[in-house]
């Protein structure tokens, strides 16, 4: 973008996360087995972003230059285009079924039939303002033998499709876009920064045997849901570790910058051993000498990320996909960094938490160990995938477009 110190031009992929509290633009490049290499990394502190969704344009596009700019430097890359995460509260999820019926018993079913049955699935009724971000294929079912990935060259006059289905409303999705669009960097595509999170950390067994992702950043939360190889469900709570520290500066009477260093250094999602614990704050960075409950610090945070891992819980325990998930629950976003926080999701999921690592990547550490980089480096592997056709995702491939597409461009 900025040509700073002549960076050489080189193919690569780049996951732009305009988040709550931090830009990351991630680079990577495809290696020759097909894996993804982290080489360059670029972030700076987000001022312009609220629960996931820009409001402050000027601010936003500023921090976006600024992590795009040291990512060139990190990679030593040119950077002309980004894959783009996007959330927020208004996005809405669902499952779509869609139906095909030919007039022949012994129909050999063709691409175009698959077409019209992908078409059908995709007619739900949804507010006119809103735009369908994903369409992501579960699977077939032909003549009633459900759980068919590819039915092309089958028999049969009944074809149906599952379908998972994300939009949101458009000007929301836009805000994102336009920022981007103004550094004269180009939108590859937007994708749901749940999907890309998921998509960093499981391997093709967690997906298949069931897992459940969950991305606790700053503003917002995001779940996805993984089971027989495909995305089962998706869902966006606007609320994060911001909410955290907001209830700390209440309930402890503190100034939230002061609260959400006290997260950092004494903060933890448990209440084991704090017993008549006094933690005594010295006066720094203009704060007063303060004395805090250590009890009363840990209760307040329980309490809030409880209620948190509890809201997709019931939704996930109504939608009846508890016993699908077999590989349990894997958690990033930087509230992965509390400590504790695996053990209070385990107990309220009922299901065996960990903290999750990016999977099959390589290159600099950190890609691989940040919590907060999930959803970048998911993007890098989207756009990896992308750009070989890989469709064993159940999710490449199968999304619609959406740059260029909305007049931006
Ligand atoms: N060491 C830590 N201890 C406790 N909490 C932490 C720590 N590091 C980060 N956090 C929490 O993680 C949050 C930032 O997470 P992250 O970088 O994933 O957010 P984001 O992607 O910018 O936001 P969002 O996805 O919600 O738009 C902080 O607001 C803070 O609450
Ligand atoms: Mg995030």
């Amino acid at each position: 973008m900025l040509n700073l110190f002549f960076p050489k031009k080189t193919t690569v992929i780049v996951g732009l996360e305009i988040g709550t509290a931090k830009v990351a633009a991630v680079v990577g490049e495809v290696t020759d087995g097909g894996g993804v290499n982290v080489i360059g990394i670029g972030q700076c502190p987000s001022r312009g972003v609220r629960k996931g969704e820009v409001v402050n344009a000027e601010h936003a596009a500023e921090d976006v230059r600024n992590a795009i700019v040291e990512a060139e430097k990190s990679a030593d890359v040119e950077i002309a285009s980004v894959y783009l995460g996007v959330t927020g509260g208004h996005l809405t999820s669902l499952n779509t079924h869609g139906v095909f019926t030919s007039v022949s018993l012994d129909h050999e079913i063709s691409q175009q039939d698959v077409n019209e049955v992908l078409a059908n699935a995709k007619v739900f009724n949804r507010p006119s303002e809103n735009y369908v971000l994903h369409s992501v294929r579960q699977h077939f079912t032909v003549n009633g033998q459900a759980g068919i990935v590819d039915p092309i060259g089958m028999l049969g006059e009944n074809l149906e499709v599952d379908m998972h289905v994300i939009h949101g409303v458009t000007t929301r999705l836009q805000n994102h876009m336009r920022v981007v669009a103004g550094l004269n960097l180009e939108v590859e595509q937007t994708v749901f920064s749940g999907l890309c999170s998921a998509l960093a950390l499981l391997d093709n067994e967690q997906k298949h045997i069931g897992a459940l992702v969950v991305d606790i950043g700053a503003g917002t939360t995001e779940y996805v849901i993984y089971a027989e190889g495909v995305i089962k469900h998706t869902g966006v709570i606007a609320v994060g570790g911001d909410h955290v520290t907001n209830d700390l500066s209440y309930g402890l009477r503190m100034a939230p910058a002061r609260a959400a260093l006290l997260m950092r250094e004494h903060g933890a999602a448990t209440l084991d051993g704090v017993a008549d614990q006094t933690l005594t704050l010295t006066s720094e960075n203009g704060f007063p000498d303060r004395r805090v409950d250590l009890h009363d610090l840990r209760r307040i945070m329980v309490a809030r990320l409880e209620e948190t891992f509890q809201l997709i819980d019931s939704e996930i325990g109504e939608l009846g996909f508890h016993d699908q998930l077999r590989a349990g629950v894997c958690l990033c976003g930087g509230g992965a960094r509390i400590r504790g926080i695996e053990k209070l999701a385990g107990n309220v999921f009922g299901l065996p938490a960990t903290l999750g690592r990016a999977n099959a990547v390589g290159g600099l550490r950190s890609a691989s160990d940040d919590p907060e980089l999930a959803t970048a480096v998911g993007l890098v592997k989207y756009g990896a995938m992308r750009q070989k056709g890989n469709q064993s995702t159940g999710l490449v491939g199968k999304i619609k477009g959406f740059a260029g597409s909305l007049g931006l461009f």
